[in-house]
């Protein structure tokens, strides 16, 4: 998959940053350089930079900087070879012969894609065929016109257990190809049979167009409801967002965020084409910054049982990471958002639009969640209640909102202001973070004390490694499941380098924003900026090697007492035994 390092100067060389970044961010020029509002969090005041000169992009309030590559993937949640595709298709250029067919990885996301998006059309096409008579109807007694059911792709997946993957392997898809893309299993006896049967499909779709799994839904009372697509090299349920790809579009500043696909999608046939769900799993970090990236406020609308509420609470405190406006829409009588369109008839559009319109912040939200829980007029109870107020309003980082509710509150219970701000200050002086034990700056390592030799070279090549690890996922996928994170002598670096092996380890991108939801700001203008480190070496592969030497070499002088016994042959051949290396 490697792209000529030639091929990439000219791509850029051709390609005015300024004219990319334009077709997203509304700019102005500012001196030598371009300013707008970041794409990349939301801000009222433009800090997001865009040099003509340097051919770069740095945003002064989250850091994200880069080339117009980074730029493209990171807008586009692309990664590199697509990114660069998009580009040299922007430009008129070819990407030379060869490059991109070899990389293993992408080759078989390509055609895990292409299966998926064969199996929808079957769907789709059994769907309206006699054989989805009932499957029809059932989606047709759920409210859902035929409108809708294009627009989402909808479909059918047949009783027999063949269909599909006969089908496919008409097509030309190998068994193995089916079977990674979960489309289809080996039983025990041997034979090969379609995962998903007598089910309605919800295609799911990524913001670039492509299907990378589905939803299926039993029209029976059969466990599971829901039988979903597992993780596969095209699909990482934690980094998807269902509806995104039309969400993205329509979100005007506001995006819905509901739990399930019938909410969904009911909620943009009524109108709200603003709103996405999670798909069975909590909401995750990445998830959460991904619906940030594309609005300014997001409406927590998730169903009304106590599992519901319980995620709400956790989805706050995920969205509290990012600078989303934070709103909680509770939908009346125990009804999922679904439910209640549809229990409204006619009025359902507008009966929601009418909760979306008076629907408090998360703070009002957990405020009515204590009232519910205290009867205050009984002192102690009230005593208890105004103490889970402080800690809940210590929570909040901004001031400016503490006091607006310390005033609020203090009037409608009628207690002492300054009691409540007292109280409420003692909490958020113990939350608090404890200072950090450490600066992570490349070539200022704390010495451990311990060890009598500076371990900047450690750090130097732990970062190059990384910066690697970064920006070829390939090679990451490759080498990391043999490599152990015992080797990084840096924290932070260490931490970095699991969450790449896990990711590599499950065949998934291993760039800056696949694991940026992992860490904090500032930790992650940190990593980022390492990608611009190079190494020597210019295969990726082998430059890997070598700097994982480095660091076993270097590790080795923190344990002497293991490896004093054994030449430097002996340890070498140990590394390549524990090794396997991959061309
Ligand atoms: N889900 C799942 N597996 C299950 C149950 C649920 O993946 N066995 C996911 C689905 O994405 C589902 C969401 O969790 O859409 C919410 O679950 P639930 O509220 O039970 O379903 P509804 O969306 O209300 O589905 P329906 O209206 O079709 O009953
Ligand atoms: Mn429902």
């Amino acid at each position: 998959m490697f792209i000529p390092d030639e091929f990439i100067q000219e791509l850029k060389s051709k390609t005015d940053i300024v004219d990319v970044v334009s077709g997203y961010v509304q700019l102005k020029k500012q001196g030598k350089n371009m300013l707008g509002l970041c794409p990349f969090h939301s801000e009222k005041t433009p800090s997001f930079n865009v040099s003509t000169d340097k051919n770069f992009f740095h945003c002064f309030g989250c850091k994200a900087s880069g080339d117009v590559i980074t730029f493209i993937r990171k807008i586009e949640n692309l990664d590199y070879i697509e990114a660069v595709k998009l580009l040299a298709q922007r430009a008129g250029l070819e990407i030379p012969e060869g490059s991109g067919q070899n990389s293993g990885l992408s080759k078989l996301r390509n055609r895990i894609y292409e299966a998926n998006r064969a199996a929808a059309r079957f769907y789709y096409k059994c769907l309206y065929s006699p054989n989805g008579k009932n499957a029809l109807e059932y989606l047709h007694n759920r409210g859902l016109t035929d409108k809708t059911i294009v627009h989402f792709g909808l479909g059918y997946s047949p009783s027999s257990r063949f269909e599909l993957t006969n089908y496919l392997k008409n097509l030309g898809f190998t068994e193995d190809e089916i079977f990674k893309a979960n489309l289809g299993n080996k039983s025990e006896k041997g034979y090969f049979y379609d995962r998903f049967s007598d089910r309605v499909m919800f295609p799911i779709i990524d913001l670039r167009g492509n299907v990378v799994g589905f939803g299926g839904r039993i029209m029976s009372d059969i466990q599971p409801k829901y039988l979903n697509t597992s993780d596969t090299p095209a699909f990482n349920k934690g980094n998807t967002v269902y509806a995104m790809n039309f969400a993205k579009n329509k979100a005007d500043g506001q995006m819905i965020l509901a739990e399930g696909y019938m909410d969904v999608i009911s909620l943009h046939q009524a109108g709200f084409e603003n709103a996405v769900a999670t798909l069975g799993t909590a909401l995750t970090k990445e998830q959460a910054h991904l619906i940030a990236r594309y609005c300014k406020e997001v409406v927590i609308c998730y169903d009304a049982d106590e599992a519901g509420q319980k995620a709400t609470e956790r989805a706050i405190d995920i969205f509290r990471e990012t600078n989303a406006v934070i709103k909680v829409l509770k939908v009346p009588n125990g009804k999922d958002p679904d439910e209640f369109i549809k229990s409204n008839g006619e009025n359902g559009a507008a009966k929601f639009r009418l909760l979306l319109d008076k629907c408090g912040n998360d703070v009002e939200y957990r405020i009515a969640k204590l009232q519910i829980r205290y009867d205050t007029d009984i002192t102690e109870q009230k005593v208890e209640f105004l103490t889970e107020i402080a800690k809940l309003l210590a929570s909040l980082d901004n001031e400016i909102e503490r006091d607006a509710y310390i005033s609020k509150i203090s009037e409608e219970y009628s207690i002492d202001r300054n009691a409540l701000s007292a109280q409420t200050a003692k909490y958020a002086k113990k939350n608090e973070p404890p200072p950090p034990m450490q600066t992570y700056k490349a070539n200022n390592i704390q010495q451990n004390q311990n060890f009598n030799y500076p371990k900047s070279r450690a750090a130097n090549a732990e970062e190059v490694l990384l910066a690697l690890l970064m920006t070829n996922s390939d090679a990451a996928i490759a080498i990391c499941p043999d490599f152990p994170p015992e080797m990084f002598t840096t924290p932070l670096y260490r931490s970095v380098y699991e969450k790449i092996k896990e990711r590599a380890e499950k065949g998934l991108g291993t760039e800056p924003v696949d694991i940026s939801g992992y860490f904090s700001n500032e930790e992650n203008s940190r990593i980022s900026s390492m990608v611009y480190l190079k190494p020597r070496e210019n295969d990726p592969f082998r430059a890997v090697n070598i700097y994982m030497g480095i660091l076993e070499k270097e590790s080795r002088k923190l344990a002497p007492e293991k490896t004093a016994a054994m030449t430097d042959e002996e340890i070498m051949a140990h590394i390549q035994k524990n090794r396997k290396r991959k061309k």
